[in-house]
């Protein structure tokens, strides 16, 4: 039996208490449906968190596809026809193993329950094998609510949601489901997009997408969530070039996670062993989360499944024509898909610090300053001071048009408003106080080391500028 790093194990590691209170703290994220007692599974972005998550959006459209040659970006639409999820597998195939507790009707997911006890199990194995190994371990596993060891047989569950959308009657045995994963709008407009601007064997899709899964036991804030967002590559080669493809592919996505100024200690690869139904082979980037190292991205060589089976159920021909040999093929795919939640986690972990400044204990977010949500602070040092306000509102309203991620900040002692900033991860705080009057310069103060320097007003911008990208 081969272990595995569990989610359950994030007690060992109080980052993550930290990290859910600072994001609620701070107005990164909130559970969603708050004030109706929650919706499990579901997490909104607030006004900081909304900021750092279009900062990785954007740094990733920019690598993956203005930074490319012949990669292409796409938003497809969410719903899809219902004879997609038949033909990508999903219908079928996209399940987890789930047992009930016989006493409180709690429900867990056996092969995370078994990882936790050191079994290795996922959920591509058959029911058969779930209950042979389930069966084996009840007396080692225990309901987390009420204790009791009395589980039903395990059954796989589809994790596709649901729609009703186009169905009046609300009794449509043919339901439109909501993505299961993202990419299938990639597939589906694979030839409006070789129709539209011929592209050349090979070339790359990329889309940041909504997906929905009815996840058993969502867990550990954004790791396991029900609606998510994947951030997805599909690069379109030639039948058995994929092998060079797929290791530059590899590099390139270790790279771009290095580029934003996670820890290379805290990545490593994992291999499949047990391949999902569409691929032929699959690593992951793993991030060392408070439980363990864990899945951040995938990174999946699908051979010709996707257009295969799409041209299989729709009848359309999805073959390529080589414009210069009229050679004729259905490309392989090598994909790269991310969730921007888990990206988010992970950066958040990362950049997490408490250190001594002076002689007081701080938290801060170390965050690459092109990912921090605000990327200045401006402030007056008093507020009950006009000359000093009329002069710091100038020089807020010159920067903010230049650098719009900027704030103004006048609430409480000079020392408050540095911490409030340490903590969101705000790179530079800018105060405008008496000297400011006669030198026209300002102080800008560094997060990392609270050091200070003195910057002239007509230099701030380029100064700010050449520090946040
Ligand atoms: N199109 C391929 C695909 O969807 P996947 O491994 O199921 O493959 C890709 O998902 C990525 O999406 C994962 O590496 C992870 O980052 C993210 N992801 C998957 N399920 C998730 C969930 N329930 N909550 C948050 N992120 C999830």
């Amino acid at each position: 039996m081969k272990e595995k790093n569990t989610e359950k194990n994030a007690e060992k590691d109080d980052r993550m208490e930290k990290i859910v209170s600072l994001c609620k703290r701070r107005g990164f994220i909130f559970q969603g449906s708050e004030i109706y007692g929650g919706l499990s599974g579901i997490y909104d972005f607030g006004p900081r968190g909304v900021e750092l998550l279009n900062n990785l959006k954007r740094e990733w459209w920019n690598t993956h596809v203005y930074q490319k040659e012949n990669y292409y970006g796409l938003d497809a639409g969410m719903f899809k026809h219902p004879r997609v999820w038949d033909a990508s597998g999903h219908t079928s195939g996209f399940s987890d193993p789930l047992a009930e507790c016989k006493k409180c009707n709690t429900r867990i997911r056996v092969d995370k329950v078994l990882n936790s006890i050191n079994v290795f199990a996922d959920e591509k194995m058959s029911e058969k094998e779930l209950n042979e190994l389930f069966d084996a371990n009840r007396d080692k596993i225990k309901c987390e609510k009420c204790g009791a060891k009395d589980f039903s047989s395990v059954r796989k569950f589809n994790l596709l949601v649901k729609s009703n959308l186009g169905d009046f009657t609300s009794s449509s045995s043919d339901p439109v489901y909501l993505p299961g994963e993202a990419c299938q709008g990639i597939y589906l407009d694979y030839k409006n997009i070789v129709d539209s601007l011929q592209p050349k064997v090979p070339f790359g899709v990329a889309q940041i997408g909504k997906a929905f899964r009815n996840e058993i036991s969502p867990r550990n804030f954004l790791f396991r969530v029900r609606e998510m967002e994947q951030a997805d590559t599909q690069l379109f080669i030639k039948p058995n070039e994929n092998k060079e493809a797929y290791e530059r592919t590899k590099q390139e996505q270790w790279n771009w996670l290095l580029s934003l100024g996670i820890r290379e200690e805290n990545l490593k690869w994992h291999q499949h062993e047990n391949l999902v139904f569409y691929a032929k082979d699959a690593w992951d980037i793993e991030y060392k989360f408070p439980w363990g190292f864990d899945e951040l991205e995938g990174i999946h060589d699908r051979t010709d499944y996707d257009l295969s089976q799409h041209m299989k159920f729709s009848g359309v021909d999805l073959h390529y024509t080589d414009p210069i040999t009229a050679e004729k093929y259905i490309p392989w795919i090598l994909e790269t898909s991310m969730g921007m939640g888990r990206l988010f986690l992970a950066v958040m972990l990362d950049a997490y610090a408490e250190d001594e400044l002076g002689s007081e204990t701080r938290v801060l977010l170390k965050l690459s300053p092109k990912l921090a949500p605000v990327k200045a602070m401006v402030a007056p040092l008093l507020k009950n001071k006009p000359e000093l306000v009329s002069k710091a509102r100038e020089v807020y309203g010159a920067l903010k048009k230049e650098i719009p991620q900027i704030i103004w900040d006048d609430n409480g002692n000079i020392g408050k408003r540095y911490r409030r900033q340490d903590e969101i991860g705000t790179p530079f705080c800018v105060v405008v106080d008496f000297d400011t009057l006669t030198d026209d310069a300002v102080t800008v103060r560094d997060r990392d080391t609270g050091e200070q320097e003195r910057v002239s007003i007509s230099e701030l911008k380029d100064y700010i500028k050449g520090k946040i990208h």
